[in-house]
């Protein structure tokens, strides 16, 4: 199967999108950052259940790393990316250079408050508002009727979902559900960092997690699931754990330390290093 037309700039982007928009197509858009995997896959598949057309974007956004991060060795393999698009039925792969979305001169950022302050926020300043700035530029040059995005980073989802609305970009903003790996762990592709033994290891964190949610479920207090399930990760070799939380689904508010109230949704969310890989899962409860 070819692989899907590849365009590099806002203008030739246009072009094709506006084609389509003349014949009528509704277009699904999954932006990305590239060394793609089965979950990225899941999201272009939904977006073709949903939309005549899917673009996907690769960009590796470099305003949404901290300086000590692992901007230089993220993953890249345009050539594999756009083969397995091209696989799951993606038409359009947008692949713009750092230029062409930091134009010399940018100097706006866009930062969303409150949902975007806890969890990463914390753990990484400056994530969000590099993850806001850059979603809010290419939902403008793509202007979808869909945009989806996975659960696995369920902070950025949250996130955007607000972007979306205090800028009434009217778009409908999409979330998958998270892909897993047969032993549940959430497919990432920092995952390629993890050495033989530590990916034995990793899936502990989701199974952590998910034993929470039952504990959680059960009536157990917040305060004593969130212990019990971060013991289980430090006792698997992870270190340091950035946060393991019981949060509001929506606001991401923090909840507990009792039981859960009954008919507020609750999400576990957790971010742990496991060597080179910060590994992040997330459940509903
Ligand atoms: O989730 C990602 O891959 C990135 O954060 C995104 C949404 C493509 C923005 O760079």
């Amino acid at each position: 199967m070819p692989s899907p037309p590849v365009v590099r700039s806002v203008a030739d982007l246009r072009a094709t999108l506006a084609g389509w928009r003349g014949e009528g197509l509704s277009i699904a858009f999954v932006p990305t950052m590239g060394a793609l995997h089965e979950g990225h896959l899941s999201l272009v598949r939904l977006g073709l259940s949903r939309c005549d057309r899917v673009v996907a974007s690769i960009f590796v956004n470099p305003t949404q790393f901290g300086p000590s991060e692992d901007l230089a060795a993220y993953p890249r393999d345009e050539a594999g990316d756009a083969g397995k698009l091209s696989v799951a039925g993606c038409h359009l792969l947008f692949a713009p250079s750092a230029a062409e979305m930091y134009p010399p001169g940018a100097a706006t950022v866009v930062t969303v408050s409150g949902v975007s302050e806890p969890l990463d926020g914390q753990a990484r300043p400056g994530h969000f508002a590099g993850v806001a700035t850059v979603v809010a530029k290419l939902l403008n040059q793509v202007r979808p009727d869909v945009a989806i995005f996975g659960e696995k980073d369920y902070q950025q989802l949250q996130v955007i979902r607000r972007l979306a609305i205090d800028l009434d970009l009217g778009v409908e903003i999409l979330g998958a559900p998270t892909a897993r790996a047969a032993d549940g762990l959430a497919l990432s592709s920092r995952n390629a960092y993890l050495t033989e033994d530590e990916r034995r290891r990793a899936p502990e964190l989701a199974a952590a997690l998910a034993d929470a949610v039952l504990a959680l479920r059960a009536g157990v207090p917040v305060a004593e699931a969130e212990a019990q399930a971060l013991g289980r990760v430090q006792a698997a070799g992870f270190g340091p754990v950035d946060y393991l939380e019981v949060r509001d689904a929506g606001d991401l508010s923090r909840m507990g330390p009792g039981p859960l109230p009954p008919g507020r949704a609750g999400r576990i969310l957790a971010a742990a290093r496991l060597g080179r890989a910060r590994l992040i899962d997330n459940m509903a409860i």
